[in-house]
């Protein structure tokens, strides 16, 4: 027995037969492998495009968002069927009257500041993102929301003339103060659609920071639009004009000041002072811009750098974050030296901090159980905040691989830069749905979302076309869920302990606002799939020509 098998074996492995027998199986086996994976390949290729992602489809949605929020005569194909054409009579004599631009949130006031801010984040990542737009076949949808919003802010003030002496700060009032108060926002709940009383229209004759936003939301503007010169340069006269009487034509020399109370209230000015003038030197290449913002003693104002827990904050009130990442740019991307290089160095570093921060290993920001940053520090309506920090943090990782940075030092330890992406992600997930209470805050993303939408055209149905103030309170305070989805709208958010109150009357959770679905637009664009294209290096610096940059002066005359 034991004999034979070991002849066997031998004869197994001698046997030159067997062995190209077993050869030739296995060339047919290979050929074979590979003729399935030419296939598999092949088929892959043909097939019909993949589902979408989830980022993908939130950014449609949350575009639509601002379909729904249109004022004015509205487009032949709005895509909101429950929305339709609303306070035509809006500044009527006043200019050339103040038709069209954004309701502000679940009321039908238009205010210029957040919806300006709202314009230039959106330009911004259209700057930065437009490939991506166009792979989700958003670029056009971007473009034509921007529009609607400069078309509004360049009726705001005479934009033809050679300058300004006032600006529309807002148009409708919330006054709820008293009972004699003329009907209004405040103590009406009426669809848009049916307000038939006159709004006014409150202009502004010293608002530096209200104005300074506009200028940089219409210099980004005149970017995105630079194919159409003609409304390019429309929007950069505009902008130029705004922004001499935002400083009152002084300039570097000027005093400073603050914009008058409102529902809006800017907390300072400097910080839109830089982010304006930062905008402007974008928008125009003219160097008298970049001298003004990096001058030292003006940006120093108003603790632009290392300033209070808020310092990282991007919101509609605060753009400090927002123009040191714009600068830090120039410094990245432009390889500028002298004159600018000491303060472009000190807003690149600040950036760099306020990056750090947000990390989840930095103790400047708490965050709930779920892990939501607390950028407000546990204080209501935190997710705007949330998500300028998550396009920030997102575009800034896409400028230090563009500038083949590899991460940053933050303290004592070195975070790869992807840490800053995944901060964003992390962020935009739990809004998405990845939190305790499984509920995603953009109305219409997945089949938990809020259904108490603090909004007025949203919780009353649309074939009610007449109404009066008090009758429309009903809705308000009905238990019933809205008869209308706002798709898109990214609610106020949760309170600090995760929790949500699905309440129409608790604006606190349930308000949307334009200013809060920029943010969330932007973040979702700059996450979109890794392998299409990042940041578009060139196209916000196409205005300023290379020879602009002032050379160091000579070395004095050598002397023996
Ligand atoms: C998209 O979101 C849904 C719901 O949150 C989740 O179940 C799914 O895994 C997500 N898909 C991707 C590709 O992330
Ligand atoms: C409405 O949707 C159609 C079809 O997708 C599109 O062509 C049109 O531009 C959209 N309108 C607006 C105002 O977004
Ligand atoms: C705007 O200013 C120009 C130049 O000062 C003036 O001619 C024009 O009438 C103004 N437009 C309006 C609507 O007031
Ligand atoms: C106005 O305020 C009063 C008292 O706070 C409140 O009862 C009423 O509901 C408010 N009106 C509206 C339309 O919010
Ligand atoms: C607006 O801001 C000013 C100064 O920044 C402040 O005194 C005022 O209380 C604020 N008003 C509101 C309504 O927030
Ligand atoms: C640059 O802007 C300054 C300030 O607005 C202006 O005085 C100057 O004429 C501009 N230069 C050019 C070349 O447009
Ligand atoms: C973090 O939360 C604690 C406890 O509520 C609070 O005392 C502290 O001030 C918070 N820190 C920040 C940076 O908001
Ligand atoms: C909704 O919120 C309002 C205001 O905070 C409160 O008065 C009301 O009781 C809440 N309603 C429900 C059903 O929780
Ligand atoms: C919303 O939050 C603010 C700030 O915490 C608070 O003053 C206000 O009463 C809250 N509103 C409601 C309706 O709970």
């Amino acid at each position: 027995m034991e004999m034979e098998r070991r002849r066997k074996k031998r004869k197994l492995c001698m046997n030159p037969a067997v062995v190209i027998r077993t050869l030739v199986v296995l060339v047919i086996l290979l050929g074979f492998i590979a003729l399935v994976a030419f296939l598999v390949i092949r088929s892959r290729r043909h097939r019909p495009p993949p589902v979408q992602d989830n980022y993908t489809i939130a950014l449609q949605k949350s575009l639509m968002f601002f379909n729904a929020q249109k004022s004015g005569k509205l487009p032949a194909n709005n895509n909101v069927s429950w929305r339709g054409d609303s306070c035509l009579d809006d500044g009527n004599g006043y200019l050339n009257g103040l038709q069209g631009g954004y309701y502000d949130g679940g009321d039908a006031v238009k205010y210029s500041f957040p919806a300006s801010f709202a314009m230039t984040i959106l330009s911004w990542s259209v700057l930065e993102y437009s490939a991506k737009y166009e792979g989700a076949g958003e670029l056009n949808h971007v473009k034509d929301i921007i529009k609607w919003g400069t078309d509004y802010l360049l009726k705001t003030f005479n934009s033809t003339a050679d300058s300004v002496d006032n600006v529309v700060s807002q148009v409708g009032e919330i006054d709820n103060s008293s009972k004699e108060a003329k009907t209004n926002e405040g103590n009406c709940w009426i669809r848009p659609e049916s307000i038939s009383y006159t709004r006014p229209a409150i202009p502004c004759s010293t608002c530096p920071a209200l104005a300074a936003e506009m200028a940089a939301a219409l210099a980004a503007a005149s970017i995105v639009f630079k194919d159409d010169q003609g409304y390019s340069k429309k929007l950069v006269h505009g902008a130029d004009i705004l922004f001499k009487f935002a400083t009152k034509g002084e300039g570097e020399n000027y005093a400073g000041g603050s914009d008058p109370p409102s529902h809006y209230n800017s907390s300072g000015f400097w910080d839109e002072f830089v982010w304006g003038g930062a905008w402007m030197y974008c928008a125009t290449g003219n160097s008298s811009y970049i001298d003004l913002v990096t001058k030292p003693g003006l940006a120093k104002h108003d603790d632009a750098f290392w300033g209070g827990p808020d310092c990282g904050v991007l919101s509609w009130d605060n753009k400090h974050a927002g123009a040191q990442l714009l600068l830090s740019r120039m410094r990245l991307f432009l390889d500028y030296g002298y004159p600018y290089e000491e303060m472009l160095k000190t807003f690149h570093d600040q950036i760099n901090e306020v990056m750090c921060s947000y990390l989840p290993d930095s103790s400047n920001f708490n965050r709930t159980r779920g892990g939501l940053i607390q950028l407000n520090h546990g204080k209501p309506k935190p997710l705007q905040y949330v998500m300028n920090a998550a396009f920030l943090a997102a575009l800034y990782t896409d400028y230090l691989q563009a500038a083949f940075i590899p991460g940053l030092q933050c303290g004592s330890k070195f975070y790869p830069k992807e840490a800053f992406r995944d901060f964003a992600k992390a962020q935009i997930n739990y809004i998405l749905g990845r939190n305790p209470k499984s509920m995603s805050y953009v109305v219409g993303f997945t089949d938990h979302f809020p259904q108490h939408v603090h909004h007025k055209g949203a919780s009353i149905p649309s074939d009610i076309k007449h109404q009066n103030c008090q009758e429309g309170l009903k809705w308000r305070d009905s238990k019933e869920p809205n008869p209308n989805t706002i798709v898109g709208a990214m609610v106020a958010g949760p309170d600090k302990d995760d929790g949500f109150q699905d309440n129409r009357s608790n604006y606190n959770y349930t308000e949307p606002s334009i200013a809060g679905n920029a943010g969330l637009v932007a973040a979702l664009v700059a996450l979109l799939d890794k392998s299409s294209p990042g940041i578009d290096k060139n196209t916000v610096f196409y205005a300023i020509p290379p020879m602009s940059i002032p050379q160091p002066p000579p070395p004095p005359p050598y002397k023996p």
